[in-house]
């Protein structure tokens, strides 16, 4: 396949950035988008010209790190996947393919297709945990009864990567989704009840802080999620929100 690729290339926080035409040839369709940048990179290292930078990790869809915005969509045409496991063989030869980072004031741009997603690790932080006594009195967790819909259910909003494409694909740059994930995910166990007031004020206003906008009820962040996260999470997170503010 002979493509064009339009990159968004910046060098650096505080430079403007500019989106640079790259040609590219002999990018075989089942070849992963990833690779295809490989070989571009590739290309530009043999002419002495910089390389583009961008995130990844585990190629596999586990670790969240790859975050491009391809053709105007988070992690690019296919649905369910990472940029890393999306192949060349969704698109045509000849196409015309535009590349840039994920988008949102939260997310500040480092260089090219990379950005800061540390906001994410702070949201965590804050709450995204739970205390367990390790001095030798600790309870085996299998000793702990949990019905099969709520173990599925948490199990379901435990799989959210952390890779940011709901907040990208909101208009709002909301990361609910996220956040309602990892609320879920603890809300749902009785491990997780202990701490569940302080757990979903301190990760909302963790949210807020850094700047993520509110939802706006499009659904485009669950459409967009590669690990089908569900917008259920949001009501649930919202549910444990007003529970634990009349609690105070
Ligand atoms: S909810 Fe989905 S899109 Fe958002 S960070 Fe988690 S895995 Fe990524
Ligand atoms: S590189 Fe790890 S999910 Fe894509």
């Amino acid at each position: 396949m002979n493509l064009t690729l339009k990159i968004w290339r910046q060098k650096d926080a505080n430079d403007k950035g500019k989106m640079v035409d790259y040609p590219i040839t002999g990018i075989e369709p089942d070849m992963s988008f990833l690779e295809m940048l490989d070989v571009l990179n590739e290309a530009l290292i043999n002419k002495g010209e910089e390389p583009v930078a961008f995130d990844h990790d585990c190629r596999e869809g586990i670790c969240g790190m790859c975050s491009l915005y391809i053709n105007g969509e988070a992690h690019g045409p296919d649905r369910g996947v990472t940029t890393c496991q999306l192949h060349m063989r969704m698109f045509n030869d000849g196409d015309t393919i535009y590349i840039e980072p994920f988008r949102a004031a939260a997310f500040p741009v480092i260089k090219d297709l990379v950005v800061d997603r540390s906001a994410f690790d702070r949201i965590q932080h804050a709450g995204g945990f739970i205390s367990v006594n390790t001095s030798g009195n600790t309870i085996d967790a299998n000793a702990i009864p949990v019905n099969k819909h709520d173990a599925d259910t948490a199990f379901d909003a435990a799989t959210c990567i952390g890779c940011g494409a709901c907040v990208a694909s909101c208009k709002n740059s909301s990361a609910m989704l996220f956040v309602g994930a990892k609320v879920s995910q603890f809300a749902l166990l009785p491990q997780g009840k202990v701490e569940a007031t302080d757990r979903v004020l301190n990760m909302v206003k963790q949210m807020d802080e850094e700047g993520f906008g509110n939802c706006t009820n499009t659904g485009a962040c669950e459409v967009e999620c590669p690990k089908g996260i569900s917008l259920e999470n949001i009501a649930r997170m919202n549910r444990e929100y007003l529970k634990a503010a009349f609690k105070g």
